[in-house]
């Protein structure tokens, strides 16, 4: 879709988070280029509430909301600059092709902002968001607001974060995010599905890593949504392994967490499989019953019932798949209290997913469990993790995630062309090993 087909998708986003509290004046500041080395860059990644907002994908661009109309402050055309970086859109550009009221350059934006003041009530700000600098820029244009508005003596605007009101947005997913998300799972599915065909032993964690990116890359995908995790045996049991450079062993068992992003929204997606062909018994015992959580949890989710809810069920499930798998003794009550359990599944059930693997959306507000409803997408991914020498299950460790949309009864797995169950891995495994 061009920009300006989708322009009005985004400012239809920001009308509802104006809704919300129409004194308020709003500002987000964009992300900026981030040091990796020296003089090198991570490639640029847009801050996700400033994308949600605006789609805009250039750095250190602000954005201001007020009195029903947009205001994006956004780097100056420098043919030089650009000749190295880029081209930038410019403010007239930047203007007509991501149809806001008014655009500005960065460096006007403290000046500008006020004057924008002048009509609001109060400021959402994100303090601690960004760099000390720009809070304490902030909160000096918050205090020259005061008195330029005459109001000195009544102190400066009050300050709120704007936090909570965009995750509200976040949380509830529209079309467009739909759209996207649907196409990210998609591929990745597929991508996982490939492995099972090309993984062999003697391959290494980040050989196969490319076989993943490869395929996510050709299909659509232009980025990875968080560090892949390819772990290989033991390694398997470090919840966020990310070296990856280890060569996979016959016998083993391969753990993939792997998601590649669409328009910058990611899928989240684990398979574990055995690197030789067949899970071993253990293996497939542990597997076994990870995956009966997963189904379970999918079977059970639907609006009404809390993010909590689900979390102590799937704890349940666990405690009962450990109890018969002999690593556990006692009854599921006694060891919900002991939290025995968390020595093997240290994790939570899932969450929120998005812009951002770990998503926007409060799964409390102050002590009131929110509810899951329609249009929440959530993973499920119950996993068993073996790290103590002695116990028969030492060094296994699988994790099976699947992301789920909430729907008016239930969920729809979004990941559902992935082969979980252990005849439908170890077939395809025959074909990469033949
Ligand atoms: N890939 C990170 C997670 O599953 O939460
Ligand atoms: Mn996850
Ligand atoms: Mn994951």
């Amino acid at each position: 879709m061009l920009k300006s087909n989708v322009a009005a998708v985004f400012n239809e986003r920001r009308k509802k988070l104006m809704a919300m509290d129409p004194d308020g004046c709003f500002v987000l500041f964009g992300a900026g280029e981030v040091t990796r080395n020296n003089d090198v860059h991570y490639s640029f990644r847009q801050d996700s509430n400033f994308l949600y907002l605006t789609d805009f994908d250039e750095q250190d661009a602000v954005l201001v909301l007020v009195a029903g109309e947009t205001h994006l402050f956004v780097l100056e055309r420098d043919l030089d600059r650009e000749i190295w970086d880029g081209e930038r859109y410019g403010v007239d550009r930047a203007k007509a092709v991501f149809q806001v009221d008014h655009s500005y350059l960065v460096k006007e934006f403290y000046s500008k902002l006020e004057e924008l003041l002048a009509d609001a009530k109060r400021v959402y700000y994100s303090l601690g968001e960004n760099n000390n600098k720009r809070d304490a820029m902030m909160i000096s244009v918050l205090k020259r607001a005061s008195r330029y508005q005459g109001k000195g003596s009544h102190g400066s605007l009050p300050l709120l974060d704007w936090q909570p009101l965009v995750s509200k947005l976040r949380i509830v997913k529209d079309d467009f995010d739909l759209q996207n998300i649907r196409k990210a799972c998609s591929i990745s599915a597929r991508a996982h599905t490939l492995l099972l065909k090309r993984v062999r032993a003697g391959m290494s964690e980040f050989e196969a890593s490319a076989e993943f990116q490869y395929f996510v890359f050709k299909n659509g995908c232009t980025d990875l949504g968080y560090g892949p995790i390819f772990a290989g045996g033991y390694n398997a049991t470090t919840l966020h392994y990310s070296r990856n450079n280890e060569l996979l062993k016959h016998g083993d068992l391969l753990l993939v967490d792997a998601g590649g992003e669409v328009n910058s929204y990611t899928a989240d997606i684990t398979q574990t499989f055995p690197i030789s062909g067949t899970f071993s018994t253990e293996q497939k015992k542990v597997y076994e019953k990870v995956l009966q959580v997963n189904r379970t949890i999918i079977s059970e989710i639907k609006p009404g019932l809390t993010y909590r809810d689900v979390h102590t069920r799937s704890v349940e499930l666990i405690i009962d798949s450990l109890l018969s798998l002999g690593v556990l003794t006692g009854s599921v009550k006694e060891n919900i209290e002991s939290k025995d359990y968390r020595k093997y599944f240290p994790h939570g059930l899932g969450h929120y997913l998005g812009l951002d693997v770990h998503d926007a959306g409060l799964y409390d507000n102050r002590g009131v469990d929110v509810k899951l409803e329609a249009g929440m997408l959530i993973t499920v991914e119950p996993g068993l993790y073996f790290r103590d020498r002695g116990n028969p299950y030492y060094g296994i460790g699988v994790r099976i995630e699947d992301d789920v949309l909430l729907t008016d009864n239930g969920c729809e797995v979004l990941t559902h062309e992935l082969p979980r169950t252990v005849d439908e891995i170890q077939n395809l495994r025959t074909i990469a090993n033949s």
